[in-house]
């Protein structure tokens, strides 16, 4: 594997280049409009200072890496990549539109691999004629620091793709961990019920916000508190992949927490709005 393409320059789209690109790949790096590829180059090119400041990469290298990533507003050039990870918004009918014309761009080899958060596999899949060539790549943010690819296997993804995406994961100095395709996959089936129960012990009076993350950060060794990670995720984020887990499995241990509904309802979306379960206006 030589050449990938990412669709999407996001948060986790230009994370994903960047990883890339210093490992070596060629990458095509896609967005709708150049103010989004533009937004996301500088958020490439200033992670890359953060390194040649700490001496670990030179300018060289940072120059060499930013060389190797391709800009295009055309979804056509999609077709150059021997695998396309997609990282665009979070939105069944969008990401099925685009899995369905990236069927009909790219050659029939290509693997089309998915950054989705709670979307279906195995739903990408069948809109397409490759179904058994779909797979998801789950990186975390962020992306060059962490390690971690949840690599989801559609219902009828090949063994031949998901050995190809390891070896990829490999290649980004990623590792990756397998998991079969249902609602939440692995680390948000277990994540989003943990950041939903320490707000329902926030909701019933339990403790404050400084107390219960306390608790998991001190007691459990938690790096952040279950409603600090909340705040940096989105509360919007959080609560829509809570109503994934709720519809998936229609159990009511995966009911969102109504003090969660509430502040999503008033724009308190936590970090990216200045206010979640800590205020960030200062
Ligand atoms: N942010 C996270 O922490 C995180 C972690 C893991 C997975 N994800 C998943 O990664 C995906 C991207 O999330 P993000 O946080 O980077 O989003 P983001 O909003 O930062 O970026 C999305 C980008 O996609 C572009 N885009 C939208 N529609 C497009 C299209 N049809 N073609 C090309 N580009 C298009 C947008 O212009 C934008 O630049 C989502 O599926 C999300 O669930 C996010």
């Amino acid at each position: 594997m030589q050449h990938i393409v990412v669709i999407g320059a996001g948060t986790m789209g230009n994370g994903i280049a960047h990883t890339a690109a210093a490992s070596g790949l060629e990458v095509t790096l896609i967005d709708v409009a150049q103010e989004f590829l533009d937004r996301g180059m500088k958020a490439i090119s200033a992670n890359l200072q953060r390194g040649v400041d700490k001496g670990k990469i030179s300018a060289g290298d940072k120059a060499e890496i930013i060389g190797r990533i391709r800009q295009s507003t055309s979804v056509a050039d999609a077709a150059a990549g021997d695998l396309v990870i997609e990282a665009i918004l979070e939105n069944l009918a969008a990401k099925s539109a685009l899995f369905r014309q990236l069927d009909e761009i790219t050659p029939p080899e290509t693997i089309l691999a998915s950054n989705t958060s709670s979307i279906s596999i195995t739903r990408l899949g069948a809109v397409t004629r490759r179904p058994d060539k779909v797979i998801g790549m789950h990186f975390m943010n962020p992306v060059p620091v962490m390690t971690l690819v949840e690599v989801i296997r559609g219902i009828a993804t090949s063994d031949e793709t998901y050995g190809r995406v390891e070896d990829l994961a490999k290649r980004m100095s990623k590792t990756a961990i397998e998991v079969n395709d249902y609602p939440g996959f692995v680390s948000n089936r277990v994540l989003m019920p943990m950041i939903n129960e320490a707000i329902f012990a926030l909701y019933e009076g339990v403790a404050t916000a400084e107390s219960i993350d306390g608790v998991m950060k001190l007691g459990m060794n938690h790096p952040m508190g279950p409603l600090q990670l909340a705040d940096f995720i989105g509360l919007d984020v959080c609560l829509a992949i809570l109503r994934v887990l709720q519809e998936g499995f229609g159990e009511p241990k995966y009911r969102p927490c109504p003090l969660l509904v509430k502040m999503v309802d008033a724009g308190w979306l936590g970090k990216k709005s200045g206010r979640g379960f800590y205020d960030y206006r200062k």
